[in-house]
């Protein structure tokens, strides 16, 4: 078996998915806690798979870890459960020490304590496998090369540092206490089940309701978009093959400004959905800006193309066009996340923003 954190949210299911889809793989346990960006239907194809076990359940629980630990002893723990975004931990940061700080902590020494009681080949095949993200590197400028690994830790968000922590404390129980961890630092994703809280997920959604698509200050922030399932086959080659303590960066040589992702998705709307009222485009609303927003991020993904032979599937115009579809194909999936408390975000996080004529 593997053990899973957070296998119910956008990149945890597409990675069980996938993981799940080769007949000769081990199976996986999957502990979730289910919070609002958990959900179970993206896991729906997996209920008579007996290779797929699901538990409802916390990271910083540490009682539970044990226990998932000593019961299926997995050969390794990917850990991907998070609070994961950036607006909701300016809103509310406490979330993100707890799940993302605490809970990393509380999973480094359950698999401490777990890996200790391994012997011979068994010990030796464990692996720590750490999901992080680029923003842990801070903001680039315009002429600045792409975040290599070597690139010092500047997180400007409560999200990011709290990643930044949780990174930190990775490394730390590799160098102290010699826990075989690989670590993975990944630009943006898109791609089936991100919830739409999240830029090219809320743009496509709201386009299709006729509402305004809020572009942030004036648009020009850089993010370097990669399909999520080139992001699972990349964390898949590093559990292969990755060195003991080191971090690789993941990324799709992909930078795009933000506006124009915004106009990529409503162009490929009008194709594959025209709306009467007219191109989509015309629901662009400049938006108060995202506090301390970082400006761009780009990654040098090149030593895990070179160290592991790794390179992405999809081009962003092949991505994004599957994603789109698979948006277009899924409306049952959007109305349910589109819950309550989904209602209660878009207030809380668009209430305030005036627009913004940028
Ligand atoms: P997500 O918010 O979609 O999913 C997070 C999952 O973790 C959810 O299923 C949630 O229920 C679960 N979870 C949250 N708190 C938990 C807790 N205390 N105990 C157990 N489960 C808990 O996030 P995502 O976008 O799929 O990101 C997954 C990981 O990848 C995160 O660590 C994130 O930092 C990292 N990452 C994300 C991106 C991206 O573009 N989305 C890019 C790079 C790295
Ligand atoms: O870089 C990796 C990170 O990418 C991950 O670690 C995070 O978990 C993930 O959420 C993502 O963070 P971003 O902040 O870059 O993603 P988000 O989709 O929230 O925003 C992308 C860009 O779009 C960012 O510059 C803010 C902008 N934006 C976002 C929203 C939700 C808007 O202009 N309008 C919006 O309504």
């Amino acid at each position: 078996m593997i053990l899973v954190t957070g296998g119910a949210g956008f990149i945890g299911s597409n990675f069980v998915l996938d993981w799940l889809a080769d007949p000769a793989a081990e199976g996986v346990v999957n502990l979730d806690a289910l919070t609002y960006a958990g959900n179970l239907a993206n896991l729906a194809s997996l209920k008579d798979d007996p290779r797929h076990v699901f538990v409802h359940g916390d990271i910083t629980d540490r009682a539970l870890i044990d226990r998932l630990l000593a019961t299926h002893r997995p050969r390794a723990l990917v850990h991907f459960a998070a609070e994961s975004h950036v607006d909701r931990s300016i809103h509310g940061p406490g979330a993100f020490m707890r799940t993302n700080v605490d809970g990393t902590f509380t999973l480094l020494e359950a698999a401490r304590a777990f890996w200790g009681t391994l012997e011979g080949a068994e010990k030796a095949a464990f692996r720590f496998h750490h999901v992080s993200t680029d923003e842990v590197y801070g903001s680039l400028k315009p002429s600045d090369p792409p975040f290599a690994e070597t690139n010092p830790y500047e997180p400007n968000s409560p999200y990011s540092a709290s990643k930044a922590a949780s990174d930190h404390l990775v490394r730390a129980w590799h160098h102290t206490y010699g826990l075989p961890v690989v670590t993975t630092n990944c630009s943006n994703n898109y791609g089936p089940y991100h919830f739409p809280e999240k830029l090219i997920p809320l743009m496509i959604v709201n386009a299709l309701a006729g509402k305004p698509l809020p572009v942030y200050g004036d648009g020009q922030q850089i993010r370097d978009w990669l399909y999520v399932k080139d992001h699972c086959s990349a964390i898949r080659a590093v559990l292969a093959g990755g060195r003991l303590g080191e971090t690789y960066n993941i990324g799709g040589w992909n930078e795009q400004a933000n506006i124009d992702i915004v106009n990529i998705v409503c162009s490929l709307l009008d194709e594959l959905q025209p709306d009467p009222a007219g191109p989509y485009a015309r629901l662009i609303t400049y938006v108060t800006d995202r506090p301390g927003h970082d400006r761009r991020y780009a990654i040098d993904a090149r030593k895990i193309e070179r160290e592991l032979g790794w390179r992405p599937a999809e081009t962003f115009a092949t991505g994004i066009r599957k994603t789109v579809a698979w948006y277009l194909a899924n409306r049952e999936w959007v109305a349910e996340v589109q819950s309550g408390s989904y209602r209660d975000w878009l207030a809380r996080n668009y209430g305030g923003r005036v627009a913004d004529p940028a």
